[in-house]
């Protein structure tokens, strides 16, 4: 059954202006992943899908694949983002496949809830290794692409086409310090910073790296680990100024933004897209 557009695009955004390009993005066959993608494939894009579980990887690429008719999205499953190896050889088929890496979403992460006193050093390990590490890892595999891309597409363009551009997939918890989340907290703190490095070291070749910060999402994996009883999904809303959770889409319009002409100027910045609640977030 096809996704309706309206549920991972808002109307905003013109046909075609990511003709050309490719996307590659760890974490997309996940809620929030596979609606940035599904976006950038609507608007013209190929793109290259990575993630640990094969058959999950692959079965989102053809779904995806059904957005644009003539989109060509490549499935790698059987990467874990903690092995640089695996990565580069993901991102070196990616090019070989599809012609070029022009914009990059570091979205693969992990998460559960415990307190400091339950956690084992492997457990805080593991999440650092899977956000932080992880992220580096997919920086490295695909920067020199990503200056390739750069090079071709000069910012701004006169055409109005891009490249060049990488997005993390952040968390808004270290801004105020979250219980529960003393591990994610640590690993996103560490991809804001080095989301920073990035655009400074590659901000001169014309890449611009950045992150998005999401809120509660309504229907990711995330928000069913943190929030799983409608007690705490209730109190969660309570604290939104917005009033409501955010969705998918308002991600991957967020991405889209970023990645776009409208986005030329947003470098080694942290959009936060969370209907104002982290400025309330742990108190009521
Ligand atoms: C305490 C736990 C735990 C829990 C695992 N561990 N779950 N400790 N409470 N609930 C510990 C284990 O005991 C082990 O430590 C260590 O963590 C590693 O566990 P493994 O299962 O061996 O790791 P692995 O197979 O690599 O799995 C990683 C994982 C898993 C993170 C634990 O949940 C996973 O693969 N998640 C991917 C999907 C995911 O989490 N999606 C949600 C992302 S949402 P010991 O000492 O026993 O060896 C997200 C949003 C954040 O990131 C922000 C939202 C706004």
């Amino acid at each position: 059954m096809s996704v309706p557009k309206s549920q991972y695009l808002s109307s905003a955004w013109a046909e075609g202006i990511f003709a050309n390009r490719v996307l590659f993005i760890t974490g997309g066959a996940g809620s929030i992943g596979s609606a940035q993608t599904r976006a950038l494939v609507h608007l013209g894009a190929d793109a290259c899908i990575i993630g640990r579980n094969v058959e999950k990887t692959e079965a989102a690429a053809r779904e995806i694949a059904k957005v644009r008719s003539g989109a060509r999205v490549l499935g790698i499953g059987g990467v874990d983002v903690r092995n640089y190896e695996s990565l580069k050889a993901a991102a070196d088929r990616c090019v070989k496949e599809l012609g070029s890496i022009d914009y990059v979403v570091a979205g693969a992460a992990g998460n559960f809830i415990a307190p400091i006193s339950a956690l084992s050093p492997n457990a805080f390990k593991t999440v650092i290794e899977i956000d932080t590490i992880g992220t580096f890892n997919t920086v490295k595999a695909t920067i020199p692409y990503l200056i390739e891309s750069a090079s071709r597409n000069p910012n701004p363009s006169p055409s109005g086409q891009t490249g060049g551009r990488f997005v993390s997939v952040s968390a808004t918890f270290h801004y105020t310090g979250m219980p529960l989340q003393s591990h994610v907290s640590a690993a996103k703190a560490a991809i804001d910073s080095l989301m920073g490095s990035v655009a400074i070291e590659y901000g001169p070749f014309g890449v611009t790296a950045n992150t998005i910060a999401p809120g509660a999402i309504a229907g990711t994996e995330g928000m069913e680990r943190l929030a799983s009883s409608q007690h705490t999904r209730d109190e969660h809303t309570r604290q939104i100024p917005s009033g409501r959770w955010g969705n998918v889409r308002d991600i991957a319009d967020a991405t889209v933004y970023l990645f776009s002409d409208a986005g030329n100027y947003v470098n080694g910045t942290n959009l936060v897209v969370d209907g104002a609640g982290w400025r309330r977030q742990g108190g009521l």
